[in-house]
């Protein structure tokens, strides 16, 4: 979908507010001049981020190499930027009651994630976080989760052979986002979507959900949205069809799950059923108001499919142009995972992938961190400042103001990684002994720090290094066309921007 097309009868109505916007920069400094208070440098306005969408991050990177901590203005708030470890340990842990998701996100989001852990703040969002992480540690759903990421893995591997023996290109994102979006539906209700196997239900509902999320990130920065929201225009109009058709979806799924749980309490042969994916477990928990359930498992769908698939997209480009490390990986896979022979089946190799094994592939573990400090899943998250405040780095925020860190920006400054910050480089995360050594999450900030870090970190390490392991245990990949330019789409997730184009070559037998 081509926003700007689809905004340009607002470029006069923009042009308006950018002079407007320019006199309130002017406004702005002359007060900073007599303010005792100091306040970040001003690197633009946010139409300077409209004019450059497509190239958001590269656009904040250069910003943030000239100041680590800068403000764009808005009409309705600075907006302030940050790649400093020490402001982002701020913000996000030691005063972390002090910037939350606030009324500005939540009006973004929750047309799509509803009052899921992503869009609140409080007591809300306490609660959730309480009952999600107890569910997240259980061994049930750390089992569960195991065998459903084995089996996917194994089917993806099945699909690929066949590709490969037909020497045949594929796009690897679209096949991973299939299968974590397998993975993570079955994972969260307990049910075979199978976007894989092509079921058009599921692929229906895969894109309205790719779509929204895209549409939602375009109004961070398109100040006119609630006006297309109200008259049902534009973007808007799309993105209300895309969430009907979401919320269809899942309606349908909730009813026929509370159904299938209240028969399995009166019959008793059924009641021994194991309650495994997340959704009977909060129905078990009495949690049985579909909105609320439609909530948390849309948001756990958004938190753990395109972040995962993204992210081992990226690191299937890294290899592809890393070959060397691609070995590398590949050798400590078989090494680890001991197949019995070089015909072992991809069910069977997928088997020797138990969370021991894993444990011991440490350059693989340090490749997929590499993967995610340069391409972070979550490029750029914002925050509200709810409280007048002063940054470590001496510099203040008003209430209100919107409070940005930059992961992207973040993976690419020297000042921070070295010199040699914007090459992929796994060692960086070995220690002498050849074990992963963990930086600390205001460094490494792919998955946030403080209180809300990431809940699926670990779920989402054994997800990827399942996966990796599979295919790299079995195949090697290469580029189909080394000429042509990867880039990433602008949206909530980084995108591969129509997707991995990559061929499979079988290391052996297997199949
Ligand atoms: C490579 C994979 C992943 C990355 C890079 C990642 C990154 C992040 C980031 C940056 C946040 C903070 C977002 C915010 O401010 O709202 C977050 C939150 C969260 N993530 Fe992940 N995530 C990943 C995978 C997963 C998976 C697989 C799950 C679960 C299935 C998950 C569950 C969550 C949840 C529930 C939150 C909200 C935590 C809270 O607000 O308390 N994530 N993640």
């Amino acid at each position: 979908m081509d926003f700007i097309t689809a905004s340009s009868p607002s470029i006069v109505i923009i042009t308006a507010l950018a002079a407007l916007l320019t006199l309130y920069a002017v406004k702005i400094s002359v007060q900073c001049l007599f303010s005792k208070k100091r306040y970040h440098p001003i690197a633009g306005t946010i139409f300077n981020q409209l004019l450059n969408f497509h190239r958001l991050h590269h656009y904040m990177t250069d910003l943030a190499k000239k100041n680590q901590t800068y403000r764009l203005l808005s009409p309705f708030r600075s907006e302030v930027y940050t790649a400093d470890p020490v402001n982002v340990e701020y913000i996000l842990k030691t005063n972390f009651p002090n910037y939350g998701k606030g009324w500005h996100n939540y009006s973004i989001l929750s047309d799509l994630l509803g009052d899921g852990i992503f869009t609140v703040d409080g007591e809300k969002w306490r609660h959730q976080r309480k009952v999600s992480s107890h569910e997240f540690s259980t061994k049930v759903l750390r089992d569960f989760s195991s065998s459903v990421f084995r089996r996917n893995a194994a089917k993806v591997a099945g699909m690929i052979s066949e590709l490969a023996i037909s020497n045949s290109s594929m796009d690897i994102q679209d096949l991973f986002m299939k299968a974590t979006m397998d993975s993570i539906f079955k994972v969260g209700f307990g049910i075979e979507l199978d976007t894989m196997g092509g079921s058009s239900e599921g692929t229906r509902f895969a894109n309205a959900f790719d779509d929204s999320s895209a549409m939602t990130l375009w109004r961070y920065v398109d100040i006119l949205w609630t006006i297309k929201r109200r008259l049902n225009v534009g973007f808007e109009a799309t993105l209300k069809k895309n969430i009907k058709v979401i919320d269809d979806f899942m309606y349908k799924l909730i009813r026929n799950k509370i159904e299938q749980v209240s028969k399995s309490k009166e019959d008793p042969d059924l009641s021994e059923t194991k309650k495994e994916d997340i959704m009977s477990r909060f129905l078990d928990l009495n949690e049985t108001d579909p909105r609320y359930l439609r909530d948390i498992i849309l948001n756990f769908l958004v938190a753990g499919r395109d972040t995962t698939a993204t992210t081992l997209s990226w690191f299937i480009y890294m290899l592809s142009k890393n070959f060397k490390i691609q070995e590398k990986i590949a050798k400590e896979v078989r090494e680890m995972a001991k197949p019995k022979d070089e015909n072992t089946s991809f069910v069977d190799f997928a088997a020797y992938l138990t969370e021991d094994v894993l444990d011991k592939m440490q350059y693989l573990h340090a490749a997929l961190s590499e993967t995610l400090r340069l391409f972070p899943a979550v490029a750029v998250d914002a925050k509200i400042c709810f409280g007048d405040d002063t940054l470590p780095d001496g510099y203040s925020v008003k209430k209100g103001d919107m409070v940005t860190y930059m992961p992207y920006a973040m993976g690419r400054i020297k000042s921070i990684w070295g010199e040699d910050a914007e090459e992929f480089r796994p060692e960086r995360w070995i220690n002498e002994d050849g074990n992963f050594r963990g930086e600390t999450a205001s460094k490494f900030t792919a998955f946030q720090a403080g209180p809300r870090i990431c809940l699926g970190k670990e779920f989402a390490y054994r997800q990827m290094k399942i996966f990796s392991a599979m295919l790299l245990g079995c195949f090697s990949f290469a580029l189909t066309d080394e000429t042509k330019p990867v880039k990433y789409r602008t949206m909530l997730n980084l995108h591969i921007d129509n997707g991995l184009q990559v061929r499979a070559f079988h290391r052996y037998e297997s199949k």
